[in-house]
């Protein structure tokens, strides 16, 4: 599905990332741990091609084709789709706008019935939302795009207990557990800070960024208990 080879980043003059290797294969969701400010976001931006993000040298292969030089909506077209950590406020354009845009042909009345969305979809796009709100209309955008794969920035921070389980089982819909692991064709690269999002996906795999590189992998409840056991400067000299 995803196949990044040897990627690295600079923002505004500062190199950021420093040489990543990742593939994610078709059906698979791999989780990103990496302390504050260690270029996750960065990387999720770098690989929907956000224009600030300066690539010096690598490939970014997303489904048998090169797209580290396309822009941002054709990355977007091909069924790459990003949650934001921190979603922007868009003043003028209505919440059902946007979600007309990104259904296409699509319905999504549906949806909006099922999670309760339908007092939202006429205020402008996050204004005035509550910080759970932001996120789950973000989640919302994302079921409606039916992107083949999902960039999940930090999706369950600022979400309330009761939502968080409605936000696990809206990733686990994108990601489609509900099916049988090799029937499986959607893939995921999330990022998590708690490992909360863990009980709802069964990832597959887990890095942690660490000084511009992915300096450790390996089975995602592990790594997220030994973060906790030994700090990320630990974890990074392991080399796993
Ligand atoms: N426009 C910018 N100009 C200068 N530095 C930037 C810019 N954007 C990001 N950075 C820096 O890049 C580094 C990586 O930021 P990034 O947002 O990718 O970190 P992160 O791992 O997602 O952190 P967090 O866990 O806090 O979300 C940070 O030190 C940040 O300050
Ligand atoms: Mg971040």
């Amino acid at each position: 599905m995803l196949k990044i080879e040897d990627l690295w980043v600079t923002i505004n003059g500062k190199e950021i990332l420093k040489g990543i290797d990742l593939h994610i294969p078709a059906g698979e969701a791999h989780v990103l741990f990496g302390k504050n400010g260690s270029g996750k976001s960065s990387l999720l931006m770098a690989i929907m091609g956000f224009s600030h993000y300066t690539l010096g040298q690598g490939k970014i292969i997303f489904r048998g084709q090169d797209i580290t030089n396309l822009p941002t909506y054709e990355r977007a077209r091909l069924g790459l789709g990003l949650a934001f950590q921190r979603p922007p406020t868009i003043r003028g354009v209505r919440t059902r706008d946007i979600l007309t845009a990104c259904a296409g042909k699509r319905p999504y009345q549906d949806l909006v019935e099922q999670y309760g969305f339908a007092p939202f979809l006429d205020r402008e796009i996050n204004y005035g939302f509550s910080g759970g709100e932001i996120k789950r209309t973000e989640l919302l955008q994302l079921m409606v795009q039916d992107p083949k794969m999902v960039l999940l920035d930090e999706p369950e921070s600022g979400v309330d207990m009761e939502n968080l389980q409605v936000v696990g089982e809206i990733i686990g819909r994108l990601l489609q557990k509900d099916r049988r692991r090799q029937h499986r064709e959607k893939s995921g690269l999330i990022i998590t800070h708690t490992g909360f999002i863990l009980d709802y996906i069964n990832a597959d795999r887990a890095y942690i960024l660490g000084e511009g590189r992915l300096c450790c992998q390996g089975n995602p409840r592990e790594l997220l208990h030994d973060i906790k056991s030994y700090g990320y400067e630990e974890c990074a000299k392991c080399r796993r």
